[in-house]
């Protein structure tokens, strides 16, 4: 049996509409992922997952410790749920929710908020919580060269160079609103960057990569080891999906972050250092056949954030062969899809596809239905179907 014929009989008394997860797909990549981690634990990057059942199975799993969030609020309730270690992986500027963080004593324990300036620290400072929060810094660890003139990776903390990171530690922990616990860097440029591409540019990225990476281990030690001065530190942060085996490799690294490759979306089909198996797809019914070599889905407009381009567009997936429009793309209600594949599909069939990021297809989808083998054996609601939309 082929995966389409596969998914097609496990899911044959569902009507698209519908999202499911393959979990022999989601264990092979959170079994390569650990793999690739070596003995360092992976904190598991909820916005990749958006689905509080799912986080549960997979910090169930050998290799995984701790969640990082991305909102305080969402924070605040996989806390309430019963989740352990929750690093808010953004800063946050929600004072009710900090104040419901600083009245709550299992929240103040397990939750920890991220911070790159003293702004952050006067905000949280001036609310005058009742507990210490506990903080972690955030390191610029994008790549500058050319005297700054190039720059690749993410525009996030200013705090950069070992006695910038030394100075702000020693203005947190002369604070008593505060306990300095945790540093995070996260390398976009190559945890989110895939190398495997074709050509010039395909060198040019492996090139990038290659010297960021080097520049990273020494700046990122000497940031560490200067902050460690300042405080005991629990944990130290780095990495994705895509630089798992490499942010793992640095000494003073003490864990991973990564979340992407569990669900493996399309955007992580580039690299050449791990290959996964697609574990969220989603379906969707043909509604009609404007001409005989189209086929309209329902739906289908589920672009991905980031630089717009169709790199963000779902991947029409099974059957093989399947491309969009050029003028109408993924639809807001509906997709005409053309290509070979397109003149088999009859109204009534289905089309499988794939988000090119992975938790965001869960605000699409109240629940996922979970596949083993051609069997859906449980369904489970995302953070949607909890009623839940943080962003
Ligand atoms: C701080 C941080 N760490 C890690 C990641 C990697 O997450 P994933 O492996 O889910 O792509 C991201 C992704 O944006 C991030 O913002």
């Amino acid at each position: 049996m082929d995966d389409r014929q596969r998914l097609d009989t496990a899911t044959a008394g569902l009507r698209p509409p519908f999202a499911v997860l393959d979990m022999d797909a989601l264990r092979a990549n959170a079994a390569d992922m650990t793999r690739r981690a070596g003995r360092k634990p992976i904190r598991v990057a909820s916005k990749s997952i958006r689905c509080r059942p799912i986080l549960e199975r997979v910090l169930a799993m050998d290799g995984f410790a701790g969640v990082m969030a991305f909102t305080l609020p969402e924070a605040l309730w996989l806390v309430s749920t019963g989740l352990r270690d929750v690093l808010v992986a953004y800063p946050t500027v929600d004072a009710d929710a900090l104040r419901a963080l600083g009245s709550d004593d299992t929240a103040a324990r397990e939750i920890t908020v991220m911070v790159d300036s003293p702004e952050h620290l006067d905000l949280i400072e001036g609310l005058g919580l009742p507990r210490p929060v506990r903080i972690c810094l955030d390191i610029d660890a994008a790549f500058v060269t050319l005297a700054g003139r190039f720059r690749a990776g993410a525009l996030r903390s200013p705090v950069r160079e070992p006695d910038q990171a030394a100075g702000f530690a020693a203005d947190v922990v002369k604070r008593p609103a505060f306990r300095l616990v945790g540093l995070m860097s996260y390398e976009a440029q190559i945890a989110g960057v895939g190398d495997n591409v074709p050509g010039p540019y395909g060198r040019a990225i492996r090139w990038m990569q290659d010297r960021s990476r080097r520049e990273l281990i020494v700046r990122r030690g000497r940031v560490v080891r200067a902050v460690r001065q300042v405080a005991d530190l629990e944990f130290v942060n780095g990495g994705g999906t895509g630089s798992i085996e490499k942010t793992a490799a640095e000494r003073v690294i003490t864990e991973v972050a990564a979340g992407s490759g569990l669900f493996h979306p399309r955007l992580f089909d580039f690299y050449r250092n791990f290959s996964g198996h697609p574990a969220a797809l989603f379906a969707l019914p043909v509604v009609r056949k404007p001409s005989p070599t189209v086929a309209t889905v329902l739906g289908g407009g589920y672009h991905a954030s980031g630089p717009p381009g169709p790199a963000r567009l779902p991947q029409p997936y099974l059957p093989a062969g399947l491309r969009y429009d050029a003028n109408e793309g993924a639809g807001e209600v509906q997709t005409p899809l053309l290509g070979q594949a397109a003149e088999d599909l009859r109204v009534g069939d289905r089309v499988w596809f794939r988000h090119a990021k992975a938790g965001e297809l869960c605000e699409h989808f109240a629940t996922l239905h979970l596949v083993e083998g051609d069997r859906v054996v449980d369904e489970v609601p995302t953070y949607r179907g909890e009623g839940k939309a943080f962003l």
